[in-house]
Parts: C-alpha cells; sequence; structure tokens
C-alpha cells in the first residue's frame, strides 16, 4: 500500500469515530449582510480534531459562514461557540486565540513592515515580554521555512512564502481551531500539496482545521469531515467517505465531482470506501 493511501486510510479510521466532541457548533445562526439574509438557521457541529471541509457553488455563503464562525465578523450573539467561546461577544484578542483566520488574499491580513514584526504583531497586542516574542516568532519561522526572510517585507515574499506566513501570523497565539478560507487559489498542485502536508502536520498536533475549498479532490484526499452549503444552508454535513458515498449529493449543491469519483457508481465506491478503511 503507498503512504498516500495509507495516510487516507488513516484519516477515514478517525474521520468515522462518532464520539468526538464539538470544537466549534453553530445553533440556528442566521446572518445578514446589508440587510439581506445570507445565511439561514444554520446548525454545525465542527469535531474537535477533524480537519473539516466546506464546500458550495460560487455564493452559497462560505465565506461569510467561516468569517461568522471565527468572530472575524462577529456573529449574532448565542449562536456560536468555539470551546466555550461566544464570539458574537468575545473580543478580537479573546477569539484570536481560540480561532485564527487564514483570508484567500494573504495580502488582505499582513499589516507589518517585516517577516518578524508580523508574525510579533499578535504577541505584542498580548504584551508577551519579547525574550518569549523572540523565542516564538523564531519557532514559526523555522517550522514555516522563513528563518531567512525574517527581516524581508511580506510583500516582497513569494506565493507560497506569503501563504505560510498567514498561516504563521493565524497560529501565533496557539489557537486551537485553524480556519483558511480558500487557501490552494490559483496555486499549482505542488503548492496545494506543500500546504495540505502542513495543515496535516497541524492536525497531527491537535489543531482542528477548518478549510473552504472548490477543489473536490483535496476534500477526498484530506477531509475528514465535510459540510455541502448551498444557498446559505448546510446541504450536508458528515464524515467525507459518507458524504461521497451518498450518490447525487455534491451534484445536488450545484458541484461537479472530479473524474474519478464521477466515473465510480456508488456501490463500487462503497466497496472502495470499505477496502480502504
Ligand atoms: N457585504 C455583503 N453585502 C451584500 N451581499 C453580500 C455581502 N457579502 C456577501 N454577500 C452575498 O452573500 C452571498 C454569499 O457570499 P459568500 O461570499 O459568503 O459566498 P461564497 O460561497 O464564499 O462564494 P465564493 O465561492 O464566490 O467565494 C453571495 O450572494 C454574496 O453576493
Ligand atoms: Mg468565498
Amino acid at each position: 500500500m503507498s503512504e498516500r493511501s495509507e495516510t487516507k486510510r488513516i484519516e477515514r479510521a478517525e474521520g468515522e469515530s462518532k464520539s468526538a466532541a464539538a470544537i466549534v457548533q453553530a445553533r440556528n445562526l442566521t446572518v445578514k449582510r446589508s440587510r439581506a439574509e445570507i445565511l439561514h438557521g444554520i446548525d454545525l457541529d465542527i469535531p474537535a480534531g477533524s480537519l473539516t471541509a466546506v464546500v458550495g457553488a460560487n455564493g452559497a455563503g462560505k465565506t461569510t459562514l467561516m468569517q461568522a464562525l471565527a468572530g472575524v465578523v462577529p456573529p449574532p450573539r448565542g449562536r456560536v461557540v468555539i470551546g466555550d467561546l461566544d464570539p458574537g461577544r468575545a473580543s478580537p484578542r479573546e477569539i484570536a486565540s481560540r480561532i485564527g483566520f487564514v483570508f484567500q488574499n494573504p495580502e488582505h491580513q499582513f499589516i507589518a513592515h517585516t517577516v518578524f514584526d508580523e508574525l510579533a504583531h499578535g504577541l505584542r497586542l498580548r504584551r508577551v515580554p519579547d525574550a518569549e516574542i523572540a523565542k516564538r516568532v523564531g519557532e514559526m519561522l523555522r517550522r514555516f521555512g522563513l528563518e531567512h526572510k525574517a527581516e524581508v517585507h511580506p510583500f516582497l515574499l513569494s506565493g507560497g512564502e506569503k501563504r505560510r506566513l498567514s498561516v504563521g501570523t493565524a497560529l501565533i497565539t496557539r489557537p486551537g481551531v485553524l480556519a483558511l478560507d480558500e487557501p490552494t487559489f490559483g496555486q499549482d498542485r505542488a503548492r496545494a500539496d506543500e500546504l495540505l502536508r502542513l495543515l496535516a502536520d497541524l492536525r497531527a498536533d491537535g489543531t482542528t482545521v477548518l478549510i473552504v475549498t472548490h477543489d473536490l479532490q483535496l476534500v477526498a484526499d484530506h477531509a475528514t469531515h465535510t459540510v455541502i452549503l448551498a444557498e446559505g444552508r448546510v446541504h450536508a454535513s458528515g464524515p467525507t467517505v459518507e458524504l461521497f458515498a451518498t450518490d447525487g449529493l455534491f451534484e445536488s449543491a450545484g458541484l461537479r465531482l472530479p473524474a474519478l469519483h464521477r466515473a465510480l457508481n456508488p456501490r463500487l465506491r462503497g466497496i472502495l470506501a470499505e477496502a480502504a478503511g
């Protein structure tokens, strides 16, 4: 068995455990933007330790949902819980210690003039002592292969480096959940795979990962759980392997399955899933 399918088998085994507690929950979450209702009564449980993908056609409400769950745009009070924190009532600083958010375009979140200062920013806001900042930023630079870029302006990094810096910045306050909005958008397969390896490492260290993506192959290969959104509602959610085994589920949300999945009939998919798991 190849290393790749072995990984998939393990992820599936974990993904199938039904006992995992929810680390992010939404209950009857309704979100409006400029008076229009975008999300209509969302109920969701994101299992702790999962890599959960959020998928859906353009305009389905994926970004709005992620930003509400992560408190980037505060949700209505009493509708979302991250651990035991309500992002509708908490300060940005409290929220950032529970959940890190990575925007689709990393440049949107850069605010400092050097990579070091970008990583240090969240710690300085918290009045973390300088020695501790140097230590934690140093660790993050090493982890993301940016040691030699500490004094470089974030805008001068390569695309892959910008992405790694944006992830590092979201993680510097050590949140238990990392949320990313289309982090592989516009990247080639090699760079997307590099990011997915990084997310798998984070997950192995106990971080719950929430990711918006249009890439259903990536979802099939890496996500333990999947949420399908359609027109501001949860169309389906559950272990990824179960959703792919349900005929027509992705298509009825306006999504096109990757070629392999489209070619296989559901019964054959079920047999393969069983053989793999
Ligand atoms: N600030 C806003 N004011 C009015 N409408 C908005 C606003 N933000 C989003 N919308 C609308 O809400 C719907 C959902 O938008 P959202 O960006 O959450 O979708 P998405 O699933 O992330 O789409 P995409 O795949 O294009 O990224 C869309 O119809 C969008 O036009
Ligand atoms: Mg979006």
